[in-house]
This record gives C-alpha cells, sequence and structure tokens, in this order.
C-alpha cells in the first residue's frame, strides 16, 4: 500500500530492524567528523568550556548530543574530560578532594579566562587557612546526555544519560551531528491541481501522487518556493544590466 515518504522514511531509518537502530550503527556504515578523530571532541570541548564560561560556570553543565549514534562523540568526549585531568591540574572546591568518576580535568589554557586553580594550590597550607573558594572544575559540573531513538549500547559509561527526547531545561551546548539530514520528510509534487504529496510503496517504489497539501505545508511551499515551475534559490532570468559587465582595469 502507497504511504507517505515521511512514514516510508521513518519506518526504514527508525522502524523495527531500521537503518540507523538495528546493528551497530552509523559507524558501521559511514564515517562523520565524529568518528574519524578526536581532533573534533577536542575542539567542541574548548568550545565547551567557553561556554561554561559565558553561563557563569553553572552548577550543572549541559552537554546534550542529539542524533548521538552509539555515543562515540560524548564517549571521546568524557574519555578526553577524563584523560586529561590525569595529566592535568586537580581542581576542586578549596579544602576538598576532587570527587571520583567525574574528577578529570580539562587543562587551562594560558591566559584563558577559565584557568583552572589547582586544588592541591588552593587547598589551604596547615598554616595558613585560606577563604578563598575553588569553584569546581568543569570536568566536576558536566553532564553528558545523548539523545537517541536507537536503544542504549551495552558498554557505555554509566556517566552519559541515554534518553529518546532532547530534555527540557538545557544550560549547556546542544550538538547535534549529521542529524538533520536523516529526519523524515514528505514529499510534495506541483501539479495542474496545485502542490499534492508524493506517495510511494514501500516494496516496489513506485510512486504514485496523494491528497493536495496541508494549509500548513502550504504556506511553507508559498513563503520558500513561491514559484513552483522553478528551482527554489534560482533568481529569476533577466536581461544583462551594465552592472554585470566585468570591470575595466
Ligand atoms: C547520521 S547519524 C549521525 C550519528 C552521529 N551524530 C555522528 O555524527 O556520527 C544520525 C543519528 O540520528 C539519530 N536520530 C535521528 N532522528 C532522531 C531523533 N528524532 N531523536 C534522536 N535521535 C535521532 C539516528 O538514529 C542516528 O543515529
Amino acid at each position: 500500500m502507497p504511504v507517505s515518504w515521511r512514514d516510508a522514511m521513518g519506518q526504514a531509518l527508525y522502524g523495527p530492524g531500521g537503518f540507523f537502530v538495528a546493528g551497530a550503527g552509523p559507524a558501521d556504515h559511514f564515517r562523520t567528523s565524529v568518528h574519524a578523530s578526536p581532533a573534533f571532541a577536542s575542539a567542541l570541548l574548548r568550545l565547551i568550556t567557553q561556554v561554561d564560561a559565558a553561563l557563569d560556570h553553572p552548577a550543572r553543565l549541559d552537554v546534550v548530543d542529539v542524533g548521538a549514534g552509539r555515543g562515540e562523540l560524548l564517549q571521546t568526549l568524557l574519555r578526553l574530560v577524563l584523560s586529561e585531568g590525569a595529566a592535568g591540574v586537580a581542581v576542586g572546591v578549596s579544602g576538598e578532594s576532587t570527587r571520583s568518576g567525574r574528577s578529570g580535568l580539562i587543562p587551562p589554557r594560558a591566559g584563558s579566562p577559565e584557568t583552572l586553580t589547582s586544588t592541591a594550590a588552593a587547598r589551604p597550607s596547615r598554616d595558613e587557612p585560606s577563604s578563598v573558594p575553588v569553584r569546581p572544575s568543569v570536568a566536576e559540573r558536566v553532564r553528558f546526555t545523548a539523545v537517541e531513538l536507537a536503544p542504549r549500547p551495552a558498554h557505555l559509561p554509566e556517566d552519559i544519560d541515554w534518553v529518546s527526547e532532547i530534555p527540557a531545561g538545557i544550560t549547556g551546548v546542544l550538538l547535534a551531528t549529521e542529524w538533520l539530514d536523516n529526519v523524515p520528510l514528505d514529499v510534495a509534487v506541483h501539479t495542474d491541481d496545485g502542490w499534492r504529496y508524493l506517495l510511494v510503496e514501500p516494496t516496489s517504489g513506485v510512486e504514485t501522487l496523494g491528497e493536495s497539501v496541508s494549509t500548513a505545508d502550504l504556506g511553507w511551499l508559498t513563503t520558500w518556493w513561491p514559484s513552483p515551475t522553478r528551482l527554489p534559490g534560482n533568481p529569476p532570468r533577466r536581461p544583462p544590466t551594465s552592472r554585470d559587465r566585468p570591470k575595466q582595469r
């Protein structure tokens, strides 16, 4: 039976056995910047620390990855935070040891507004108590959340939350790499009767015309594709004017 392209895509990608939800996931089929190298995650980590500073170092800093695949990006970010912590500066609240689990550290950049103070340096010596508070590091405040339609991978570190919908009230960074090109869509064609949906028979791929598009879709089409006989973005042809001539040197 013919169905809308939106339903056909939805089933093929996210239905039972769907391309993105079954098996080993996107990394088994193609490489994205997320899989290619930890350099991408390193760059994002720098961005995350900048956002943290812009938000005035919230008690909980969310990093949410929408369309997280199998959590590759968040796992790399978590690893970077933890491993850089091992080689970096121990950071915590003055006078307290850093918490286990999320006590990885992000090394400071010279001159960075987020330059961190070492717990050891900030901890008051026995002779010299200090009342200077040291804020908990990004590593201690960050909360990683993957938003995915696929089930949670078995061996994902428990530091990464796994949900199927974007949580409300995020304070931090929302990432979405290679996501929007996988959102199921309707397909419409312009006919003598106006805009109609295109249907597809999932097993054969044969397309047929469906109903007229909804009022909302018609509004969208009229706004973004006002001239159905021309591709969007193609300016109307006009005779060349003097402004089009190459400049004389
Ligand atoms: C092309 S993959 C990209 C995966 C990963 N971000 C990367 O760059 O390698 C798109 C991912 O988005 C997920 N996805 C698509 N629509 C989604 C939705 N509405 N909510 C959550 N995840 C979604 C798919 O299951 C798939 O894992």
